[in-house]
């Protein structure tokens, strides 16, 4: 199966791994692959001294980068993630106590306990964190799963409001510890769709389908071209050793909750209301510049944004296709001023970040960059050479905490494995 080919992968690697793993031009998997084990470790034994027993179930789920396609998820486009080598990881076990009806969840990054209702609501009882985990808990009960009371620790390493996806990382690692705990396996685009309903109806997110269907199909080795109508993925290959993906962490906090990204949406529905069109993918720019006088600025504006995104998007996952590194970083950049500009989704620091690595350029190892996630802050994601990632990151954290008083952080990634369990019956999967 091919996910004990990954653990195979992982494991000989580690055995391979010496002690220069922070060096970024080593194949990140060394390092990502000791940060999960020890995660792993960790959550197990938090769990073993909370509880006083051992966890059957241990699940984990990744949290995603987004190539190109941003904010067209939800207007009928293409999008271009990858799931990142960081993840939730959930260490679980039912608990005895048969009147039990909730579940108690502990969180070791922020040290705090929440008992979680299992019911089938329509709506949060509980607050913070708690309220994904709910939402999950209530898409099974409601779609005829029982769930019995239980036992629960969190770890994480997926960075919060980061724009990679922490959320739906949660949701989508709940939902397979679930799996585990019920026996209960859902049909993989199921599960994506009962989680982005949790965020939605629990969390107050009017998000697209992105985050949880890169969480739950993420491939080593594999872009993946999501189309937004069909739910459909055709993998992109991007095994390429010679060049690597760096996240840039602006470390201004994204808050998407906050108001501008249902705005956004609105405005782009009331824009292809204007359009009589049902769908953005039957827009072209020229039907936009047609439309011009009964759009609002802001309409057009965000009109424009998503038509010339979704073809970017395609010419993107062909250019990665063809390893033509160059094409797709000036897409990427393409991309990210029309988010700045036209969609008004950027920041200062985020656009500071961009620029940086504009100016390190394709000399200095850099093909292209732009902010990626819901904006307003979180994280970049920069194409680049391989051999000059260590060199290249500094350059962009010293140019930015220089320029914004703000200290960033980043990380390389490979294509990472989706959701899956670690551990189920007690035993090792
Ligand atoms: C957030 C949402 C996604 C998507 C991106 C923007 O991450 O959760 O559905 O809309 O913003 O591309």
């Amino acid at each position: 199966m091919i996910i004990n080919r990954v653990r195979k992968y992982l494991l000989s690697v580690l055995q391979k791994s010496d002690s220069s793993l922070t060096d970024l031009s080593h194949p990140t998997s060394l390092l990502a692959a000791e940060q999960f084990m020890k995660l792993r470790q960790h959550v197990e034994s938090e769990f073993r001294t909370r509880f006083g027993r051992e966890p059957s179930v241990v699940a984990a789920a990744p949290g995603r980068v987004n190539l190109i396609g941003e904010h067209i998820d939800y207007n009928n486009g293409f999008v271009l993630p990858m799931a990142i080598e960081r993840y939730v990881i959930i260490a679980a076990d039912s608990c005895s106590d048969s009147s039990r009806d909730y579940a108690t969840f502990f969180s070791s990054s922020i040290q705090e306990s929440t008992d979680i209702p299992i019911g089938a609501s329509s709506g949060p009882t509980c607050s913070g964190w708690g309220r994904y985990i709910e939402g999950v808990i209530a898409g099974f009960v409601s779609g005829g799963h029982d769930v019995s009371a239980l036992d629960a620790v969190i770890g994480s390493n997926v960075p919060n409001g980061g724009g990679l996806s922490s959320s739906a990382a949660l949701e989508v690692a709940t939902a397979t510890m679930l799996e585990g705990i019920t026996g209960h396996q859902l049909e993989a685009p199921e599960k994506a769709l009962l989680c982005q309903r949790a965020e939605h109806e629990f969390a107050g997110m009017p998000c697209g389908i992105m985050d949880q269907f890169s969480s739950v199909f993420g491939m080593p080795g594999e872009l993946m071209l999501l189309d937004c109508i069909s739910q459909e993925i055709q993998t992109v290959p991007f095994r390429e050793e010679d060049v690597a993906v760096l996240i840039t962490n602006s470390n201004i906090k994204h808050e998407l909750t906050g108001g501008e990204y249902a705005e956004r949406r609105r405005q782009c529905e009331s824009a292809l209301k204007k359009l009589s069109l049902s769908s953005w993918r039957d827009v072209t720019s020229g039907d936009l510049d047609s439309a011009r006088g009964r759009l609002t600025d802001d309409e057009f504006a965000c009109g424009r944004h998503v038509v010339t995104e979704i073809a970017r998007t395609l010419d993107a996952a062909e250019a990665f296709a063809k390893g033509q590194w160059a094409s797709v970083g000036e897409l990427m950049y393409s991309s990210h001023e029309s988010l700045q500009k036209d969609f008004r989704v950027s920041c200062a620091e985020l656009d500071a970040l961009v620029r940086i690595n504009r100016e390190i350029g394709i000399e200095g190892g850099v093909y292209g960059s732009r902010m990626t996630g819901g904006g307003f802050g979180g994280c970049i994601v920069t194409l680049l050479q391989s051999d000059c990632a260590n060199e290249v990151r500094e350059k962009i954290l010293t140019q930015y905490e220089n320029e914004t008083g703000v200290a960033g952080s980043s990380f390389v990634s490979r294509p990472a494995l989706g959701a899956h369990l670690i551990k189920r019956n007690g035993n090792d999967n």
